[in-house]
Formats: structure tokens, C-alpha cells, sequence
């Protein structure tokens, strides 16, 4: 076992090009490589046997937590009956179309029908250029500017990349490309005038959109897409009456709305998708991670009736849509839909994101909230963050070189608890699998204040 595991550390620094990863501190060894060998529960096993509660839950997509036999049995049957078929031209396989049928039940009024992807990149490239061809149809070809916000995270496409707001996405990459744009991250806790409150705060951000419009021209702005609630831009919920104010800006200039819901979609917050939770009205809506808990690569893009009527017109004038994956609907991806959101209604698993959530992120704010270099603890649902200041009163932020955040991440690990230190901040996020028991959610908590007293205690 040591030799392959030793093997296996080889092979990793010579052969894997890692996601997100410091590729050169990784080749060279300076950084840990982490083989992981199984899951069960809240539980990950890595190869040298070391178990952690992982409390992000891979990358928010484990939601009916590791190791479902119905979901395992589900894809290894679909794999012997039928492997794959494609959807394009009218195809489909029992499993493809009963998972359409599944999740525009479960959706927000007013959806229509689903395009399938693999990624939550890969979804929001479709609802792009459903926007774009939407316009064309309509006869309003100038109508392509896309506005997003700062700190959003929409994927790392070119074009995905480019609507993500953060900076370690762009750099280097040529990246934000036209016609996208970025508006003011709902972002309270780091406002610039401290004397708002959350309805100013709202009303701001919905001002500077709305000037941004204005500047730009209504005639040219197609769409505003955004997270229910920023996810890798620090787990940051929305100010209160934020969307309501956001939604009549959009209604006004007649621009859609893109509820990217890849995070939050079938559960996290407590509410099936996170549009219902903040009152959102979405004309497109994204999905990835929770429609299969990750088990197997599955997005799609939710269209509204509204949005799917023109397109039908579309149809019409042009022919076939030109726009397909090889892999879109795949039948195995399709079957592990099925049986785990069969698995979220039978566990309750919404119900207790909800109400486990609640517990979860009071307990944190009680045992860190008071630190002196806990600026504030946040989250809505089964997402939660702590984020650090170097000094509560001025909410100075600490020297990026000093890495508090991957250090308190480091700390918490070592305590046998996965949280994530996010890319962009000295944030610790929480997103565990929404399967999360109380006692394991007080496992984390512990985890977290006895981290952040021994990260700081050495400083
Ligand atoms: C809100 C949101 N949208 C899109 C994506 C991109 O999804 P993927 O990594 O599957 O391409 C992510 C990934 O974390 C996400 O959080």
C-alpha cells in the first residue's frame, strides 16, 4: 500500500494538471496532494485512512451527503440497459425525459422546459446565447449586454469566466470580455458609508444598476444575472428587499433575469430553489451541483415560458437550433438525477437544510461571532462564513500575505473538519451536505473556534 500510494504522489506532481491549483508548488511537492478514497455520510476517507467531516461538501454539490446506495444502484443500471444515447433531434431515453418532467415540477412558477449540460459553466454559455438569439428573434439585435456583479461566480468559461467577479478569474486570461459588465456586489458587511442599513444598501445597488443601464442604453442591455445569495465571492446573502428592488429595475428596461442557482438550487436554503426563497422571478434559471449531489456531471438551463414561446417562433424562421452537447441528457447522469431527487424528498433533506441550518449558523455566530478578529459570521440556509478583520471597529482587512484565511482552513483540517477558505478575502465558507445532523453540526462549530483560537493565538 505505501509503494502505491508513493506511486501515486508521483504520478499526481508529473501527470495531473490540477483545477485552482499553485501549479508550481504543487509539482515541486510544497503543497499536499490529498488522495481521496471514500465517502460515507458527512464523511470523506482519504488513502492513508484520515477521515473528515466535510462540511463544504466537496464543492457544494454533495447535498444528500457521500456513499447512496439508490443513487449507485440507479447509475450502474442505467449503465447496463443504456450506456448512452444522444438527445439531439428529438431523441430522448425514459430516464432524460421523466428528469425534465421531475425538475419543472419542482421549479419556480412559470418554467418551462430544461437544456441539459454537465457543468454550471457549460449552462450558463447556453443561457448566454439563448439570451443573444432571444434578442435576434425579437428583432432587437442591439440588445446583448450582459450586467453582472462584482464578486458573482458563474463559472470559468470564456464567456462564464468573463461574468465571474472576481479577479483571480480574469487575470492573465484577458478576461472580462464584451458585452459583459459588472455592477456593485450586494456585498453589506463591506459598504462603503456604514451609516445604511440594509433597505439603503438595497436601494444603492438598485441606483447603480439602474445608472449603469441608463449609461449604457436600455436598448442595449439583454440581461442581469446573478447568484440568489454570492457564493464564491464569500457566502454573502443578499440585503434585505435587495432582489425586490433589483427585480422592478429589471422589469422597467424589460431585462432578463439569469437566477444562477447552481449552488443553490434543490435545497441549500431551505427552499427547493433559492428564487422562491428571495421572491426572485427569474426567465432562465441555472442548475448543476444539487441535481445529482455530484454522484454524476448534470447542469441545465431553465427556461421560462415566457423566454421558451420566442423561441419556438425562432424555430420557425430559422430551423433547428444550433446549439448542442455531445453529452446533453446523458441517460446515466439522468438516472442519478432521478433517484437523488427521489432521495431529497424522501429524507426531508430541504426541510432540514432549513431548519439544521438555522442551528448550525446560530451556534457558529455564538461560539465565534465575539472574537476580535471576526468581523461578522453570515449565511442563509445550510451556508454559512466567518469572515476575519484585522480590527472589528474600521473592518481593516488583514495582509492578503498573511494567508489567515487558508491558515484557519489548514487549522480546522487538522481538527478533522473541511471548510474553505474562499478565493477572494480572508472568508472561512460552510456548505455542508444538507443531510447535516445536529451533532455533526456542533462537531464543525467546535472545529472552527478551537481553529480560529489557535490561528490566532500564534500570530
Ligand atoms: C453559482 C455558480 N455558477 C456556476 C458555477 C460553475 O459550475 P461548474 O464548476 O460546474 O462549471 C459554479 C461553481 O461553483 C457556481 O457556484
Amino acid at each position: 500500500m505505501l509503494d502505491k500510494r508513493n506511486e501515486l504522489n508521483a504520478w499526481d506532481r508529473d501527470h495531473f494538471f490540477h483545477p485552482s491549483t499553485h501549479m508550481g508548488m504543487h509539482a515541486r511537492g510544497e503543497t499536499p496532494t490529498r488522495v481521496i478514497g471514500g465517502g460515507e455520510g458527512v464523511y470523506i476517507t482519504d488513502i492513508n485512512g484520515k477521515k473528515s467531516l466535510d462540511a463544504f461538501a466537496g464543492l457544494y454539490c454533495v447535498n444528500v451527503g457521500y456513499g447512496r446506495q439508490k443513487i449507485a444502484d440507479a447509475i450502474a443500471a442505467q449503465a447496463k440497459n443504456l450506456a448512452y444515447y444522444h438527445a439531439y433531434v428529438g431523441h430522448g431515453t425514459e430516464a432524460s425525459i421523466t428528469l425534465s418532467k421531475m425538475i419543472i415540477d419542482r421549479a419556480p412558477e412559470g418554467m418551462s422546459r430544461v437544456y441539459f449540460g454537465l457543468s454550471g459553466s457549460d449552462a450558463n454559455e447556453t443561457n448566454i446565447k439563448l439570451i443573444w438569439y432571444y434578442n435576434n428573434i425579437l428583432g432587437r439585435p442591439e440588445k446583448k449586454k450582459i450586467i453582472s456583479r462584482w464578486r458573482g461566480y458563474h463559472g470559468s468559461g470564456v464567456m462564464t469566466g468573463s461574468l465571474t467577479g472576481l479577479e483571480l478569474f480574469h487575470k492573465a486570461f484577458d478576461l472580462p470580455r464584451a458585452p459583459i459588465l459588472h455592477t456593485e456586489a450586494p456585498y453589506f458587511f463591506r459598504r462603503a458609508d456604514r451609516s445604511m442599513n440594509e433597505e439603503q444598501f438595497a436601494q444603492y445597488c438598485a441606483d447603480k444598476l439602474e445608472e449603469m443601464i441608463l449609461a449604457e442604453g436600455p436598448e442595449t442591455v439583454a440581461a442581469f444575472i446573478g447568484e440568489p445569495i454570492l457564493g464564491t465571492g464569500g457566502i454573502v446573502p443578499p440585503p434585505n428587499t435587495y432582489w425586490q428592488k433589483i427585480q422592478a429595475v429589471l422589469d422597467k428596461y424589460d431585462i432578463l433575469l439569469v437566477a444562477d442557482e447552481v449552488v443553490t438550487g434543490f435545497g441549500r436554503l431551505g427552499t427547493m430553489f433559492g428564487s422562491d426563497h428571495y421572491g426572485m422571478k427569474p426567465d432562465l434559471i441555472t442548475i448543476a451541483k444539487g441535481l445529482t449531489s455530484a454522484y454524476a456531471p448534470l447542469s441545465g438551463s431553465i427556461v421560462s415560458d415566457k423566454m421558451w414561446q420566442v423561441l419556438v417562433q425562432g424555430s420557425d424562421q430559422l430551423g433547428a437550433i444550433g446549439h448542442g452537447w455531445t453529452y446533453s441528457a446523458h441517460p446515466i447522469c439522468a438516472a442519478a438525477g432521478i433517484a437523488n431527487l427521489e432521495l431529497i424528498d424522501e429524507l426531508g433533506i430541504v426541510e432540514n437544510a432549513g431548519s439544521t441550518g438555522a442551528y448550525f449558523r446560530s451556534e457558529l455566530a455564538k461560539a465565534v461571532g465575539e472574537h476580535k478578529h471576526v468581523g461578522e459570521v453570515r449565511g442563509d440556509g445550510l451556508m454559512a462564513s466567518v469572515e476575519f478583520v484585522e480590527d472589528r471597529d474600521d473592518r481593516k482587512f488583514f495582509d492578503p500575505a498573511k494567508k489567515i484565511g487558508p491558515q484557519v482552513a489548514a487549522a480546522l483540517l487538522e481538527r478533522g473538519v473541511i471548510g474553505r477558505a474562499m478565493p477572494q478575502g480572508d472568508i472561512l465558507g460552510f456548505a455542508p451536505p444538507l443531510c447535516l445532523t445536529r451533532d455533526e453540526a456542533d462537531i464543525v462549530v467546535r472545529a472552527t473556534a478551537d481553529a480560529i483560537r489557535s490561528v490566532f493565538s500564534n500570530l
